[in-house]
């Protein structure tokens, strides 16, 4: 990491946005994007974050046009150290590129910072504008079946090593959902270098399947591809633990 690290200088959603990739090394999941991303010749990468997926596509010899929107300066600087991706800062919903890409993707549960239907909505339309007909969306959301969120808690401590070889404690704190599928969680942070533990606090939308179908079709998608897991085993709504959706964008 060239980015300067000052842990004096950090609150709890800077810390966390600069161990993002620490504690999220290359998985599956970034095994199963990295594929349709290289048979496109033109990606848009949602919610890309530090950039990792469209990074690695360009080491791995993309040729074509990768563009990333993320809203979070703290992640997308650490996207921006190369220039492997036009690097973008943005919601989804304000993705305004009209019919320039053949894939879309928003990988990470980034879906799930999505926390109403009309941002959902308008998401989904600025991507599907943002696509040539017949182009793919790919994206996965936690199966609010499972009740990931249950497993958040203090009895589920973890720890990485920040930029100068500290030791840093986390654990989550997560409440039960509302009525519409809402999750407050904070990540709490603890290391030498503060006397007080560090937090970020988000929501994060579980949405059912039904609900997010009838909000693709409204944007005008429809679902082509439904994955349970990224090593692409059908989705089981009892069982499975993601929603892994491949939406193609039909004709407006
Ligand atoms: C868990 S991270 C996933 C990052 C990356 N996609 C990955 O797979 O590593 C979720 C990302 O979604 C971004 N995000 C939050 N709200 C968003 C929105 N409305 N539109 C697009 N991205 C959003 C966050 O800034 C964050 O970078």
């Amino acid at each position: 990491m060239t980015l300067e690290y000052d842990p004096s200088a950090l609150d709890g959603e800077a810390l966390d946005a600069l161990l993002y990739d620490r504690l999220n090394p290359w998985g599956i999941a970034d095994a199963f994007y990295l594929d349709l991303v290289m048979d496109a010749p033109t990606v848009l990468d949602v919610g890309c974050g530090t950039g990792t997926i469209l990074r690695r596509a360009r080491a791995e010899g993309h040729a074509g046009r990768l563009t990333g929107i993320d809203p979070d300066t703290a992640m997308l600087d650490q996207a921006r150290e190369t220039d492997a991706a036009e690097w973008r800062l943005g919601t989804a919903a304000e993705a305004d590129w009209k019919a320039e890409f053949a894939l879309a993707f928003m990988s990470g549960n980034a879906f799930q910072c999505l926390l109403d239907d009309a941002t959902i909505l308008a998401s989904l339309q600025a991507v599907r504008r943002s696509l040539v007909d017949g182009g793919s969306f790919a994206f996965d959301t936690r199966n609010p079946e499972l009740a990931a969120w249950r497993d958040w808690n203090p009895d589920h401590p973890y720890e990485t090593t920040d930029p100068l070889g500290a030791t840093v404690r986390i654990h989550h704190e997560a409440g039960e959902p509302d009525a519409n599928g809402l999750v407050p969680l904070t990540t709490v942070f603890q290391g030498p270098h503060w006397d007080q533990p560090l937090t970020a606090s988000r929501f994060l939308r579980f949405i059912r399947p039904a609900a997010l179908d009838r909000l693709l079709a409204a944007a005008g998608f429809e679902v082509a591809e439904r994955f349970g897991r990224f090593d692409r085993s059908p989705f089981d709504p009892a069982a499975s633990v993601s929603i892994v959706t491949v939406a193609r964008a039909v004709r407006s």
